[in-house]
């Protein structure tokens, strides 16, 4: 067994912005699949899947051979721009089993390493081609968190401290309520010469907001935006870095919507390992950089390449990967119903298998993660309040694995929602062993009553929402 090291040592050595390690602080040994060991010997399924960084699980056996392979045999390790091996490779498993049976056509740039890059570098890109400098990001909308990709970031918490200029804010879909047209509202901002919004460059957005709380936008919305971009002459980037990699059940999250993005950024789950590698998918009438204009010195990360090209081959060669997704989101949705039933005023959102459930306060969801991380499932939480408990699991979970996680949470809300009500709980309880079985089925009117209590601790109303 490993030896246990003392946890001080973060705390002594490492700087206070260290953050998801402050949820979940076992000090991790070992990984593989959809389970993490702790150097305590506790075992953890993981439904955070690195932020969506390991959408093919921990250390997969495919992956790891072809990277011990590649570095015993001395392959290049610097990610310097040069020509490489494993970058041709990568290009043509990309172009062969990705953009080609799709009929996309778009140039690979490969930017710094993390998802942030590529969103700098296609706002910066989109600038040039058209010669303006606004960029429209959206309500809840993240994008990472150096500066052109934070100004066109929500989040007050995240955007604390900076100064911004560039972007203009609009609502996303459905943000002012069912009953009003965003879109519309936009293309009225941007046709009239007194809106007080900069001409475009860009119209910046993720199809779902993975941070910003599971957002969805119908496949009608995206194709308005992406017409009202042509018709004002910005270009349409699709940030594709959480919901992409076959995250919603395609490989790109908007794909069969009716529109093309004219630029496209990709990370997390791109290399398909955990490693560090971004991307800008860029149509070809765009790509209009100049030799070494936006350079440095991580401009594709050679060991993500090996692993990239293994994940491209095991899992996007056919449609089993895309339809074992669509499946697993099936079963997901009809446990979150399950839980949903539970918390009054909650609701499920996100797609695909980045889906998870409101429970309209922070406070609520941070009790129920954290009772859910003690019983050994790592989970986090989304949105502006962080009222949403998001599932992240890898793609790849064993549906088993899949439902124990899900057990978890069911039996988290059910514990939190009992305690949250002692005295109804009580009643409760002693008529009915409070089993998860029994909660699950329990009729809406007494869970209503159980209710109160949080509600009252909220820090917003559940309905307003
Ligand atoms: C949609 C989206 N864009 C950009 C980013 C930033 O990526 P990174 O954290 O790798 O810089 C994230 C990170 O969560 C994201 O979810």
């Amino acid at each position: 067994m490993a030896a246990l090291i003392d946890s001080s040592i973060f705390k002594k050595y490492e700087s206070e912005a260290r953050g998801y390690c402050r949820r979940f602080n076992p000090i991790f040994s070992s990984s593989s699949g959809s389970i993490m060991n702790g150097n305590d010997s506790r075992k953890y399924i993981d439904f955070l899947a690195a932020c969506g960084a390991l959408n093919y699980g921990h250390n997969d056996p495919d992956m790891s051979s072809a990277l011990l392979k590649h570095i015993s045999n001395n392959g290049i390790s610097a990610g310097l721009d040069l020509f490489s091996v494993p970058k041709a490779d990568f290009l043509n498993s990309f172009h062969r089993l990705i953009l080609k049976p799709r009929g996309l056509d778009y140039r690979v740039q490969f930017t710094g390493p993390t998802g942030t890059n590529a969103v700098e570098a296609a706002m910066k890109l989109a600038r040039k081609v058209t010669g303006r400098t606004n960029i429209i990001a959206f309500t809840n909308g993240f994008h990472g968190v150096s500066l052109g990709a934070l100004a066109a970031t929500g989040n007050k918490y995240n955007r604390m401290g900076a100064c911004f200029s560039g972007v203009s804010r609009a609502p996303y879909e459905h943000y002012m309520g069912t009953d009003f047209d965003t879109a519309e509202y936009l293309d009225k901002l941007l046709s009239d010469p007194s809106g007080g919004i900069e001409a475009p460059a860009a119209i910046l957005l993720e199809t779902v907001q993975g941070e910003g709380g599971l957002n969805t936008a119908s496949a009608e919305w995206l194709k308005r935006i992406a017409m009202l971009a042509k018709r004002h002459g910005a270009l349409l980037i699709v940030d594709d870095i959480q919901a992409g990699c076959g995250r919603t059940g395609t490989f790109f999250s908007f794909e069969k919507m009716g529109f093309e993005p004219d630029l496209i950024t990709l990370s997390k789950s791109i290399s398909g390992y955990g490693l560090p590698m971004a991307l800008v998918l860029i149509k070809p009438e765009y790509d209009i950089w100049e030799p070494a204009e936006h350079n440095g010195t991580f401009r594709g990360n050679t060991h993500a390449f090996v692993t990239a090209k293994v994940a491209l081959e095991k899992f996007w060669s056919d449609d089993n990967f895309s339809n074992e997704i669509t499946f697993k989101a099936a079963l997901i949705t009809e446990r979150l119903a399950l839980i949903k039933k539970l918390i009054p005023g909650s609701h499920i959102k996100g797609r695909g298998m980045m889906q998870g459930i409101s429970v309209g306060c922070g406070e609520l969801a941070d009790k129920i993660c954290r009772l859910i991380f003690k019983k050994g499932l790592i989970i986090e939480t989304s949105g502006p309040y962080d009222e949403v408990i998001k599932i992240l699991a890898p793609l790849t979970t064993p549906v088993n694995l899949l439902e124990q996680g899900l057990d978890t949470i069911q039996e988290a809300v059910v514990e939190v929602m009992n305690k949250s009500l002692v005295a109804d709980v009580d009643q409760l309880q002693q008529k009915a062993k409070f089993s998860k079985s029994v909660a699950a089925n329990l009729p809406f009117v007494q869970i209503a009553s159980m209710s109160k209590t949080h509600e009252k601790n909220c820090d917003y109303d559940l309905l307003n929402h």
